[in-house]
């Protein structure tokens, strides 16, 4: 099986090292359309957007990129409890035909009361996911065609549609993030493909057959993916140093005030990303390869593989062995990492040519040739060196 890669656009901010200004990037248009760009031309399937309080809008930054790219799809982070759901499906439909159906919709209740009421929502853990089972409900139905009248306990919409459909059919697929109870059993009832973040490989299983079981109750089947960093280098040795590096420059006031904020939070999976490392730098290793150590700054994505080429590629299989088919990747700076993760693993996922979203035609990534013509003479032989990472 070949696994679903994407990206990762950084819109809320990029460089070398964690938790500092030292070598920082600034969320141009011009910087976030080059990983965009390369994302397609390297025949990732698509790119994560997130939303929140600290992100250029998810929504606007992926329209602009449309006519940017050619085949990339745009996961677009929305939260249910701050938009009408018929105005949500209008955008999505927009999007959709704009894009000649590259959208994919992540679904994100949001875990952070604070950063929630300065958008204007005051309920609690379990009333957001009543919000988001309402939303989903009326949102799935006027992109299937139906006129909606839904006298929720949150939501009151009368006669809602969707006169200008979409492309994708019923409605763009739906991605979703969460990982308490309440969280799971609406994504068994709604979505198409339940994330995790880079948890232990037992939790993973744990979770998996968890909304499994839910989803089978509700009749329904669930695709499953992750979210992780990764640190991929020719050696295990430099792949561990550039880890070191990465949060070289965070001073321990700056890792105790992100536990603070983090602990103002009532996402579960928040809680489970910080119980990986408990705020100290030791043992950051949390099974083999998977290393906690973004999260002692970041929120939400905070484990990352590590390693060499061949051991990272390992590391997927194994979670692909688990029931995970998509693989949302990041790491820092996105830039240059996007080609360095594309070069390193594709080949050894057999990502070819031939299964590449670009569908391998002349002219794109990996297409007519790839690296320098020797000699003025001799075009290299790709096909070659892909075998032989590959085997
Ligand atoms: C892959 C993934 C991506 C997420 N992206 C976002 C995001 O962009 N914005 C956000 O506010 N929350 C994001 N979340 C967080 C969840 O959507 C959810 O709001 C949070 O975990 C609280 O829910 P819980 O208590 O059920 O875990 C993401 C979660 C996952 C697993």
């Amino acid at each position: 099986m070949t696994p679903n890669v994407f990206w990762f656009i950084p819109t809320h901010g990029d460089g070398r090292y964690l938790g500092t200004s030292e070598a920082g990037r600034a969320t141009t248009h011009s910087y976030m359309r080059q990983v965009a760009q390369a994302a397609d031309d390297l025949g990732y399937e698509g790119v994560l957007l997130p939303t929140g309080v600290s992100c250029e809008d998810a929504w606007i930054v992926a329209s602009t990129m449309i006519p940017l790219t050619k085949r990339l799809k745009y996961l677009v982070a929305i939260r249910p409890g701050l938009m009408s759901p018929s105005l949500a499906a209008r955008m999505a439909a927009t999007f959709d035909r704009l894009s000649d159906g590259r959208l994919l919709i992540n679904v994100v209740t949001g875990g952070d009361p604070v950063e929630l009421a300065g958008d204007g929502l005051h309920v609690s853990h379990d009333e957001r996911y009543e919000i988001t089972d309402e939303f989903l409900t009326v949102w799935r139905k006027e992109l299937a065609g139906e006129t909606v009248t839904l006298d929720g306990k949150h939501l009151n919409i009368r006669e809602g549609r969707v006169l200008i459909p979409g492309v994708q059919k019923p409605h763009p697929p739906l991605y979703f993030g969460g990982s308490s109870p309440a969280a799971q059993q609406v994504a068994a009832r709604h979505v198409d493909l339940y994330l995790t973040w880079g948890e232990h490989p037992d939790q993973v299983a744990e979770k998996i057959a968890s909304v499994r079981r839910l989803a089978e109750a509700e009749g329904r089947t669930m695709r499953f993916g992750i979210r992780l960093h990764v640190i991929v280098r020719e050696t295990e040795e430099q792949a561990w140093q550039d880890a070191d590096d990465l949060i070289s420059r965070v001073d321990e006031a700056t890792i105790a005030r992100t536990q603070q904020v983090f602990a103002r939070m009532d996402s579960h999976g928040q809680s489970r990303m910080k119980a990986l490392h408990g705020g100290s730098r030791e043992s950051l290793e949390i099974s083999p390869n998977l290393w906690a150590g973004v999260g002692l700054v970041r929120g939400g994505a905070g484990t990352a593989l590590v390693g060499d080429a061949d051991t990272v590629a390992q590391r997927i299989r194994e979670f692909e062995a688990l029931g995970i088919d998509t693989f949302i990747m990041s790491g820092y700076p996105h830039l240059e990492e996007a080609y360095r993760f594309a070069e390193l693993i594709f080949p050894r996922l057999q990502i070819t040519p031939k299964t590449l979203n670009s569908g391998g035609k002349p002219g794109d990534a990996f297409g007519a040739f790839s690296g320098e013509i020797i000699a003025n003479t001799i075009v290299p032989q790709d096909e070659t060196r892909v075998a032989r990472a590959a085997g």
